[in-house]
């Protein structure tokens, strides 16, 4: 959803996070990752059914975060979306 120029240098790819949340985590769980960076630990957290609070202290993330979760939230189906419904 970046684009080519807004790529960052370590993207992680939901099914990553799903596998850790999954072994970690039950639903409904509260998930805290305060490093949030691009977003991707919190966005797979709404998807599998967690709640989450994700902290960034550094402005240049915001660009990438806020706009990915925002769609998240309003039901976006990249990554895992399909695969937990
Ligand atoms: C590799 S990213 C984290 C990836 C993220 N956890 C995810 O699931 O996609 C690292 C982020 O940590 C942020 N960061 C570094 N030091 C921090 C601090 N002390 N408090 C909050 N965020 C911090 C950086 O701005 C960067 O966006």
């Amino acid at each position: 959803m970046f684009g080519r120029e807004d790529l960052f240098g370590t993207p992680k790819p939901e099914r990553l996070l799903q596998r850790i949340l999954h072994i970690a985590t039950n639903p409904n769980d509260l998930v805290l990752d305060s490093i949030l960076g691009s977003g991707t630990t919190a966005a797979v957290a709404h998807k599998m059914g967690r709640r989450w609070i994700g902290i960034e202290m550094v402005e240049h993330s915001l660009p990438h975060c806020l706009p990915r979760l925002r769609k998240v939230v309003e039901g976006e189906q990249g990554g895992i979306s399909a695969a937990v419904g």
